[in-house]
């Protein structure tokens, strides 16, 4: 079946110098891109030129723990900005791009989230959106009062409680609870203001938040959630779901599978979740350029990272005891982490015959995100066909490289896209919900009330 054109959703998913793990070591690329400013400016307006959804900044709290030698090597989550901190000045320098970032359940409180996401959502006009995580890091722990991180399911009920009272906070004052009268000195009507007095598992919260209520309503909530806890999450509370899925099959059942769950369990309506795959384009006038770009990107990365990357792809696996020129081991054992991508990086090794070297490039480049490498016109119909075979409602675009792969795709890729339809070419709306075609959700005072008078 058909669906609606001009729908497709992007956004730009900013790593400080691209997701390759060796974009810092491009020659174009700014090393300090972290901590660079200048350079989020510019690559930010570069995505509200090519009339992006939203960017995204993702977050891990703690510099992960690796081999010193690998560690060492490589530039990621280990010298940037604080993302609610970025996004917010980043609301500063541009006018319609919708404005996402990680804040983690687990190490935060959610008086902390609802707050600092409603100041974005003032500061930016309506653009503001959370991208719920739990963490994933042994590391992390420690930077915050445990030695061990919570279990999965933990973390999880966490989570539900957690965006729960983020929600009910951001309706903390009616739309209009704030006369602000002068003349009768009534500043905010009482009636329209509202204690949450939640008391639950893992929290005690009493309201109401600080802030007026979010000029979206509610901030869009985003969520990465692959395992069935996470999928819930996602079916419960996300709007914009990123998948991690590398093939269009894959994608395809995941796409059914959340869109079902929300509707059938959580009784929400499937086109108010927005399936976005990780995609990291590569991107050439011709495909020689585009494999030109992809082998030259990967030839920057240093064995031992490449090493690194792989081990724990799959989970943790020990390589140092393999040739890594040598094929894949036969008998590795089945990792503890995600079993999808052992088992893609596993079959692809031995269906191309790869060595170690070749599969950590592969896997390496993307962190096992899917990658396209190719001309513009063989990028828009991989895309248009994962949109129209509903693997996808859009993609969650990763530079690898930045800003050169960012450009590419805006000067190559979105024209080609909006050529055929399936990408807007003006901003129609304001706010994010407005880019992303949800509705703003009246306040849950407001359908009590409403409730009342029927
Ligand atoms: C595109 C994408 C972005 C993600 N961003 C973050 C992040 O910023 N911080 C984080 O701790 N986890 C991040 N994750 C991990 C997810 O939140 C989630 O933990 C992971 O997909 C595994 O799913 P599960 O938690 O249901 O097992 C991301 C995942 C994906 C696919």
């Amino acid at each position: 079946m058909a669906r609606p054109s001009a729908q497709l959703r992007l956004g730009a998913f900013f790593n400080p110098t691209g997701h390759h793990v060796a974009s810092w070591r491009h020659p174009q690329s700014q090393a300090d891109a972290g901590i660079n400013f200048k350079h989020y400016v510019e690559i930010a307006q570069t995505a509200e030129r090519g009339k992006f959804d939203m960017i995204f900044l993702a977050d891990n709290i703690g510099v992960r723990e690796a081999h010193i030698e690998a560690l060492s090597r490589s530039a990621q989550y280990i010298a940037n900005f604080e993302p609610i901190t970025l996004i917010s000045a980043l609301a500063a320098v541009t006018e319609r791009i919708g404005l996402t970032c990680t804040a983690s359940t687990s190490y935060n409180e959610p008086f902390h989230v609802a707050r600092k996401f409603a100041s974005l959502d003032h500061i930016s006009g309506g653009r503001a959106g959370w991208n719920l995580v739990t963490s994933g890091q042994a590391v992390e722990a420690r930077n915050f009062g445990r030695d061990h991180h919570f279990g999965h399911a933990e973390r999880y009920q966490r989570a539900n409680e957690f965006a729960e009272i983020v929600v009910a906070l951001w309706d903390s004052w009616d739309d209009d609870a704030f006369p602000r009268d002068k003349e009768s000195g009534r500043f905010f009507d009482p009636a329209k203001m509202h204690y949450l007095n939640h008391v639950g598992q893992h929290f005690k919260v009493k309201g109401p938040l600080n802030i007026p209520r979010p000029p979206q309503g509610r901030p869009v909530i985003v969520q990465a959630g692959t395992s069935d806890d996470g999928m819930d999450v996602a079916a419960r509370f996300a709007e914009v779901i990123f998948s991690a899925n590398l093939t269009m099959d894959t994608c395809q059942k995941y796409f059914k599978e959340v869109k079902t769950r929300a509707q059938d369990k959580f009784g929400r309506h499937p086109e108010h979740l927005k399936v976005m795959p990780g995609l990291s384009p590569y991107v050439g006038r011709t495909e020689e350029e585009a494999k030109e770009k992809y082998d030259y990107q990967n030839s920057l990365m240093h064995p031992i990272v490449a090493r690194e990357i792989l081990s724990t792809v799959l989970g943790g696996v020990d390589l140092t005891p393999y040739n890594f020129d040598g094929p894949l081991p036969d008998n590795l054992p089945m990792s503890n982490g995600s079993q999808s991508t052992f088992k893609y990086v596993t079959e692809l090794a031995k269906k191309d015959k790869l060595t170690m070297r070749q599969i950590a490039q592969v896997v390496a480049g993307a962190r096992a995100k899917l990658v396209m490498v190719g001309t513009p016109k063989q990028l828009a119909d991989q895309m248009e066909q994962w949109y129209v075979e509903e693997a996808a409602d859009g993609f969650n675009i990763m530079p690898p490289y930045l800003p050169g792969a960012l450009n590419d795709f805006v000067e190559l890729v979105i024209p080609e896209l909006q050529r055929r339809g399936l990408f807007r070419t003006e901003y129609t709306g304001r706010t994010l919900r407005e880019h992303l075609g949800l509705p703003r959700p009246s306040s849950r005072y407001a359908q009590r009330t409403n409730e009342a008078a029927e």
